[in-house]
């Protein structure tokens, strides 16, 4: 393996861009051979360990003219595999060949997660329900819960997730079509506790116009993202536009945000109906937003299913509502996310508890229920080649 390929295994496996991979990379040669120089031994458990090695000075026979030539002592470095690290070599070697034994297959060896990650696509009928607050607070409550997320900001209209992160955004997935040298990681930017944001903008609109080949080599630079993503959000932005829709559909679940206003009810029943005409259309869930209280959520809540029921016989179930709360807008305009400019702020309370319904500790849904289902990036593949 060249060290080209280390560190772009180390990207791939970590979940972080070339560039920091290759720092790491270069930061812990330097540490190894830092401390070899100072006669120290590494040992990383399983791995194995570097030493240096006393060799002392020899008289050997030069093979080509027979003459006896001195080496002089030197201290060489030494790598002693681990238990772990050798019972490896020795499983992979009995398949049959891998990237450690020099076989053709480059895929890492080790533990790729086993589940693929829960999808969820947040929508609305219309724009201002508050779908991009709801996606970046509920990711943070789920972050804080241990869960990796990574957040698709899919919304052609006003992509604005990095905006209200705080964060700035160089690249969009645009970029990995302009740029045949950038990787999925080098667009993807760190926000707060931990979670990830791929910014999409107008970059997706053009994925359905590449060329097949091309569509596959971006498809496939999303799999990191399958590896190690608990869950993938995406926020679709709003309305029944083709955009909307077909990341709603790639989706495992779709939640939409909704206010007590009657046009946002109507919207909201608008987009389900679209959603709800498409044989391949996951499970459908509601979040009330800017709610007063929580009769008020009850009621537009069963005003809406009613209507569900009766016209599309489908029953969405409501996971939860958010209260209206100045906070928000404080910490909007602060961006600074709610969830932590304010904790304990009702509609902090609100997103906590959604985000317990949403992904419920410990384990999530069932796996097998996911692993039977066509994985995100094939979905996406089958939406876009469609286009
Ligand atoms: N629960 C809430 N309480 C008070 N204001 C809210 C709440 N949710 C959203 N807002 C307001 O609505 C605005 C639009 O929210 P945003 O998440 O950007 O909506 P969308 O992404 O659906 O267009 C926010 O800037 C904020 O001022
Ligand atoms: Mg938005």
């Amino acid at each position: 393996m060249t060290k080209k390929e280390l560190v772009a295994s180390t990207a791939a496996k970590a979940g972080i861009s070339k560039t920091a991979a290759k720092r790491v990379v270069d930061a812990t040669t330097t540490i190894i051979s830092e401390q070899l120089y100072q006669d120290n031994k590494i040992t990383l458990k399983d791995f194995g360990t570097f030493s240096l090695r006393q060799r002392p000075l020899r008289r050997v026979r030069n093979p080509q003219n027979q003459k006896m030539i001195t080496i002089p002592s030197a201290r060489i470095p030494v790598f002693k595999p681990g238990k772990r690290l050798k019972e490896t070599i020795k499983s992979t070697g009995d398949r049959g060949g891998s990237a450690m034994t020099g076989g053709k297959n480059k895929e890492p060896v080790a533990n790729p997660k086993s589940r693929p990650p829960k999808v969820i696509a947040v929508t609305s009928g219309k724009g201002g329900t508050g779908k991009t607050n709801f996606i970046i607070n509920t990711a943070i409550a789920l972050a804080q819960r241990g869960q990796k997320i990574y957040l698709i900001d899919a919304d052609l209209g006003t992509a604005n997730v990095d905006v209200l992160l705080g964060l700035n955004c160089k690249h969009t997935i645009n970029s990995l079509v302009e740029d045949k040298n950038m990787d999925l990681m080098d667009i993807i930017v760190d926000g707060p506790e931990g979670i990830r944001l791929l910014p999409g903008g107008s970059g997706l609109q053009s994925l359905a116009e590449l060329p097949k080949e091309e569509l596959t080599r971006i498809i496939g630079m999303f799999k990191p993202l399958e590896e190690h993503a608990d869950v993938i959000m995406i926020d679709t932005g709003s309305g029944i536009s083709r955009n909307v829709v077909e990341f709603a559909l790639a989706a495992d679940e779709i939640v939409v945000v909704i206010t007590p206003e009657p046009h946002s009810l109507s919207d909201a029943y608008a987009i389900i109906k679209v959603l709800s005409n498409n044989e391949l259309q996951p499970p459908i869930r509601l979040v009330f937003n800017l709610v007063e209280n929580i009769t008020e959520a009850r009621m537009v809540s069963s005003r809406l299913t009613d209507v569900t029921e009766r016209f599309l016989q489908l029953t969405p179930e409501t996971i939860g509502h958010i209260l209206k709360d100045d906070n928000v807008v404080k910490s909007v305009k602060q961006l600074r996310p709610f969830v932590l400019y304010n904790p304990l702020a009702p509609a902090s309370r609100c997103v906590v508890s959604i985000a317990e319904k949403l992904i419920p500790l410990p384990e999530g849904e069932k796996p097998a229920a996911r692993e039977e289902k066509k994985g995100f990036l094939g979905k996406l593949k089958t939406l876009f080649s469609s286009a």
